[in-house]
C-alpha cells in the first residue's frame, strides 16, 4: 500500500491528520507561502519551523513527523545544520528533510546520519533552488542524484515534478521508498501540501494537484454570514448570551 504524507504547520491540522490516519506529517517550508504569505519557501526561519513543529507534535503525538531544514540553515556549515536538526528533533520531529543532492548537501546529510538523525532527501523541482516551479526532465542527473542519496543513507526520497516514467525507474532501482509530488502513481507514496488539497491556499494550481475541498470559499461564506448577523444584531442570540 502506498505511503501517505501531507503537510501541517499547526495544532488543529495535525490533529485532523492523525485522526484520519496519515502515515507521516511534513512540517514543510511551504509554511512560508501558505501560512505567512511569502512568494516562495526561501524566507522561512528556523524559529518559525521550530514553532510549527512544536504545534504539530502537540496535535499529533503518535504520528511520525518530518521537518524541513530551511534554506537559511542549509547555506551554513554542516555543524550548524546538525545543530538545527537537533533543535527540530527536540521540537518534535522524527525525521528532517533536506533538498537536493549537491556535494555540500551530501556532506551535511552524512553528518546528520552519523549523529543518528533520520534524513529524507528531496530531488527534482526543489523550491529552495528555483525561482518558479518547473518539470525537471534530466533523467541521468535525477538517477545519479537518487543513487547518491540512497547510498549516503536517507530513509526516503521526495521526487517533485519529474516525469512519471523517470520516477518509476528510480523507485524500482532504489531500496528506500520514494514519495512523489507531481511524479506519477508509481512512487512508493504521495505527498501534497494540505492547504493546497483543501483549497485553503488557492493561489497555486499546478497540474499535479487534486483539490479535495474548497475551504477558502467556505471560509469567505462563513465570515460573510457572521458579519451580516453581527450588523443585523442576529448574533449573539439569547442562546449565546449569559
Ligand atoms: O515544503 C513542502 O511542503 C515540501 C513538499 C511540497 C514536499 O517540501
Amino acid at each position: 500500500m502506498s505511503i501517505t504524507v501531507l503537510t501541517a504547520y499547526d495544532f488543529n491540522t495535525a490533529r485532523a491528520l492523525e485522526e484520519a490516519g496519515i502515515d507521516y506529517i511534513l512540517v514543510g517550508d511551504s509554511l512560508a507561502m501558505v501560512a505567512h504569505g511569502h512568494k516562495n519557501t526561501k524566507t522561512i526561519s528556523l524559529g518559525q519551523m521550530l514553532a510549527s513543529t512544536r504545534a504539530v507534535k502537540k496535535g499529533a503525538a503518535k504520528t511520525k513527523i518530518i521537518a524541513d531544514i530551511p534554506l537559511s540553515i542549509v547555506k551554513k556549515t554542516k555543524e550548524q545544520v546538525l545543530d538545527a536538526a537537533k533543535k527540530l528533533i527536540q521540537a518534535g520531529a522524527d525525521i528532517v528533510k533536506i533538498e537536493n543532492a549537491e556535494k555540500q548537501t551530501i556532506e551535511q546529510i552524512k553528518l546528520l546520519i552519523e549523529n543518528n538523525i533520520a534524513v529524507m532527501g528531496h530531488i527534482g523541482y526543489t523550491p529552495q533552488s528555483f525561482d518558479k516551479p518547473i518539470i525537471v526532465k534530466d533523467r541521468e542527473a535525477l538517477i545519479a542524484a537518487a543513487h547518491k542519496l540512497n547510498e549516503v543513507g536517507v530513509m526516503a526520497l521526495v521526487l517533485e515534478m519529474i516525469p512519471a516514467e523517470i520516477a518509476k525507474e528510480i523507485t524500482e532501482a532504489l531500496k528506500i521508498p520514494t514519495i512523489g509530488i507531481g511524479a506519477g502513481v508509481d512512487c512508493s507514496g504521495q505527498v501534497l501540501v494540505s492547504d493546497d488539497m483543501l483549497g485553503r491556499y488557492n493561489l497555486f494550481e499546478p497540474k499535479f494537484l487534486k483539490r479535495y475541498a474548497n475551504q477558502y470559499q467556505e471560509s469567505v461564506t462563513a465570515f460573510k454570514a457572521y458579519i451580516e448577523d453581527v450588523k443585523n444584531k442576529n448574533f449573539p442570540s439569547s442562546e449565546n448570551s449569559y
